[in-house]
């Protein structure tokens, strides 16, 4: 079965991350290719686009509410995918992961209490903990033969002096691509009881997951008292802009607490588009899914090669999961501003620079792979002349 075109570049459509405007503001000007975002360039699976005319064809809408359904559905994609039984009365529906987190953060912390990450990490966890008045206690994960693992001395200190009443763990983690082992999340998990800290398991990347690698969430662990976890069908099925989100608590007084925050702003109330797309996906996706994975790993195999033979002053921190690829270019010794000048000015490239992610991002850029592998070599192209015209300098 042939659902992803290869060839097909959908990304002419303005989107955001075209967006002449935005590109503007962030880059300093839109002559650039954009691989800084974290959503896809693939048109998604045929049975959500179907779904999605089916009910533009009928043209009623009536008001719907369809959360069981849509639960019901991600108890069986849970159970298919990762071999884990989750109860759909455990479930509550939110507009999106953020949405989720923020929620959380409000409720079950006080404006000043110290809410953990785990840097380099996805930007807004810091942006959502300071908008909401509690600080951002960080715990700079440590690269270790070009892996990332967690520090667990430096977490247990933090939790000890820090006033941290939450941990948002990003799982797989964007931007290092981490798939973390069962046994580190149980490490994480026994600290979080030590200290009665909730850990909020961002789960939104749990399907895209390489080869030699298993997803695991933070729901497979036995104790359900301190952990939150909350996903998507978004980077699963390229579904960035649904607005769909589910959070998943196991323990009664603490989703009691949530279920009546969500029902009072109402965000129950969900989009009809979007639960029937999400059934559909969760349902009927799963071979778009795996056709997906394969390409986004034959990206990953060509960058590799290409970086290793053309490009050996740089550095891909090999993803275990997620589309998004993490790059070191530190050998090359260059100053944040000169790095952000090469990508953009001399490459025109927009790439994520790692240090929208945490301070020991700086050196690093994110790129954003799920994208047609020639748009792929374009950059690359591109790149290694920047570079190469920067080493004749
Ligand atoms: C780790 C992570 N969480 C959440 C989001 C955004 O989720 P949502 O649009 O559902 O709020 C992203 C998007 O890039 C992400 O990478």
């Amino acid at each position: 079965m042939k659902t992803i075109d290869k060839n097909k570049v959908v990304a002419e459509h303005n989107f955001y991350k075209h967006n002449s405007e935005v590109l503007k503001q962030l880059f300093g000007t839109d002559d650039v290719s954009s691989f800084w975002l974290a959503d896809m360039d693939f048109q998604i699976a045929e049975p959500i686009s179907k779904e999605i005319k089916r009910l533009a064809d009928w043209g009623v809408f009536a008001y719907e509410f369809n959360a069981e359904r849509v639960f019901e559905a991600i108890v069986n994609w849970y159970k298919s995918r990762h071999q884990l039984s989750l109860d759909k009365n455990s479930f509550l529906q939110v507009s999106g992961v953020l949405t989720g987190i923020s929620l959380l953060i409000q409720e079950l912390t006080e404006v000043g209490d110290g809410v953990l990450i785990q840097t380099p990490v996805y930007h807004q966890f810091a942006s959502i903990i300071k908008k909401t008045n509690r600080r951002v206690v960080q715990n700079p994960l440590m690269f270790h033969n070009g892996r990332y693992e967690m520090d667990f001395a430096d977490l247990e200190n933090k939790l000890q002096t820090e006033n941290v009443k939450m941990i948002v763990l990003c799982n797989p983690h964007n931007p290092v691509g981490r798939v973390w082992e069962k046994q580190e999340l149980q490490q994480l998990a026994d600290l979080a009881n030590k200290y009665e800290v909730l850990i909020v398991s961002d789960e939104i990347h749990a399907d895209i997951v390489y080869t030699g690698s298993k997803f695991n969430s933070i729901a497979s662990l036995g104790e359900p008292k301190h952990i939150a976890l909350l996903g998507s069908p978004a980077k699963t099925f390229g579904m960035h802009s649904f607005s769909h989100g589910y959070l998943h608590i196991r323990d009664e007084s603490t989703r009691k607490q949530i279920r009546e925050k969500v029902e009072i702003l109402y965000l129950h109330h969900g989009n009809a588009i979007s639960d029937y797309a999400t059934i559909a996906a969760y349902q009927h996706g799963v071979d778009w899914l795996d056709e997906l994975t394969t390409y986004l790993e034959e990206n990953i195999r060509w960058m590799d090669d290409f970086i290793k033979r053309e490009l050996p002053m740089l550095k891909m921190v090999k993803p275990e999961g997620t589309y998004q690829v993490w790059l070191d270019f530190r050998e090359m010794k260059l100053s944040k501003d000169e790095l952000n000048h090469l990508l953009t000015d001399n490459a025109k490239l927009a790439l994520a620079p790692g240090s929208w992610f945490g301070k020991n991002g700086i050196g690093y850029m994110r790129m954003n792979i799920a994208s047609p592998l020639n748009n792929i070599k374009d950059a690359f192209a591109r790149l290694k002349a920047a570079i190469d015209h920067k080493s004749g300098e």
